[in-house]
């Protein structure tokens, strides 16, 4: 016991030095909380606030990069104060899975609240928020009805006009991994060879992309759903609109972000509880408005800028294969000559 106290207090201490380094409060440890790891930085969680009414279980935060909040839980190993990872992308919590940083979690409740496919199908982590990867184009100058699927974006029409974002950022990755489970390396490469040909101008941000495609730079690119509903909530005659992609085939590419309890997670109870909270339609709704995400529990509510683009097919392949095919999308993508 004593010693379990003394090592606590160190650690406290430790991860409080860290903070300090970090810029950030130190984080003490208390038995009735919960301390989350996150890399899913979209601003205030209104639903983390619910929780402690709810339970009176205290939320400690400590925020970082996705890669920072690998680091750090892999360097700590089983001294690690963090209950939950909390990221974005299904690619990077299958990576903290397969390096061994989250535990299983049986709940029937996450498995009643999360369709399969946005879960681990070894359940070491779940989505709790779903983005869509679509066509985003500028209204003024293109009509729906020129647009079809990720892979007609190869079409020599869009030769000068197509934004893409780098391949070296998990989202794009994300897209060719699930495509590459779907129909195959062979036919991935031949849809990223076609991006490639027209020349698409590469921009290192989702925003970025969109303000592209406002500005004319190009005429459309490839972004998550909800840098736009952000831009949209802002300015309200912002000339760029969705387009749901492959309607007709796989449905739209989506991912998520969710959590996992960690392996060594010291108030493992109250993290489960924690997880459980975040699923159900009540935390859903806040947890995604945030950040204009779509609700992962299909019975919550969508925020109504998002809610305007109408529903749409999603891809159904369950998003780990985004971590599953993660390297082999990486060197398509170095063999198409997409940088
Ligand atoms: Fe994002």
């Amino acid at each position: 016991m004593r010693f379990d106290r003394t090592r606590r207090r160190a650690l406290a201490s430790t991860l409080g030095l860290l903070g300090l380094i970090l810029g950030l409060e130190p984080v003490p440890a208390y038995a009735s909380e919960v301390l989350i790891y996150s890399a899913r930085h979209y601003g205030q969680e209104p639903a983390f606030e619910a929780f402690t009414k709810k339970t009176g279980i205290q939320i400690k935060m400590l925020s970082g990069s996705t890669g920072e909040m690998f680091e750090r839980l892999k360097a700590e190993g089983e001294r690690t104060p963090a209950d939950v990872l909390l990221t974005v992308d299904a690619g990077n919590l299958w990576n903290a899975a397969r390096a061994g940083l989250l535990s299983k979690l049986d709940s029937p409740e996450l498995a009643a609240n999360i369709p399969a496919n946005l879960r681990d199908p070894d359940n070491r982590w779940v989505g709790l928020t779903v983005r869509a990867r679509t066509i985003m184009y500028n209204t003024t100058k293109v009509k729906p009805a020129e647009l079809s699927t990720y892979e007609a974006l190869g079409d020599p029409k869009w030769k000068g006009r197509l934004c893409l974002r780098t391949s070296s950022y998990i989202y794009n990755q994300s897209l060719l991994a699930t495509m590459i489970k779907r129909s195959g390396e062979p036919k991935t490469e031949e849809v990223v060879r076609g991006w490639v040909a027209n020349q698409p101008i590469l921009i290192n941000g989702d925003t970025k992309i969109l303000e592209a495609i406002a500005a004319g730079q190009c005429d459309v690119g490839l972004t998550n759903h909800y840098y736009l509903a952000r831009i949209l909530a802002k300015d309200a005659a912002f000339p760029v609109l969705p387009f749901w992609a492959n309607q007709q085939t796989t449905g739209t590419h989506v991912n998520v972000s969710g959590a996992g309890v960690t392996a060594h997670a010291k108030n493992r109870a109250n993290a489960v509880k924690l997880l459980e909270f975040l699923s159900s339609p009540e935390a859903q709704q806040m947890f995604a408005d945030v950040a204009f995400e779509y609700p992962a529990n299909p019975q919550a509510g969508t925020n109504p800028i998002v809610a305007k683009w109408g529903k749409f097919k999603q891809d159904d392949i369950n998003v780990a294969s985004a971590g599953e095919f993660q390297a082999a999308a990486t060197r398509l993508a170095d063999r198409a000559g997409y940088k």
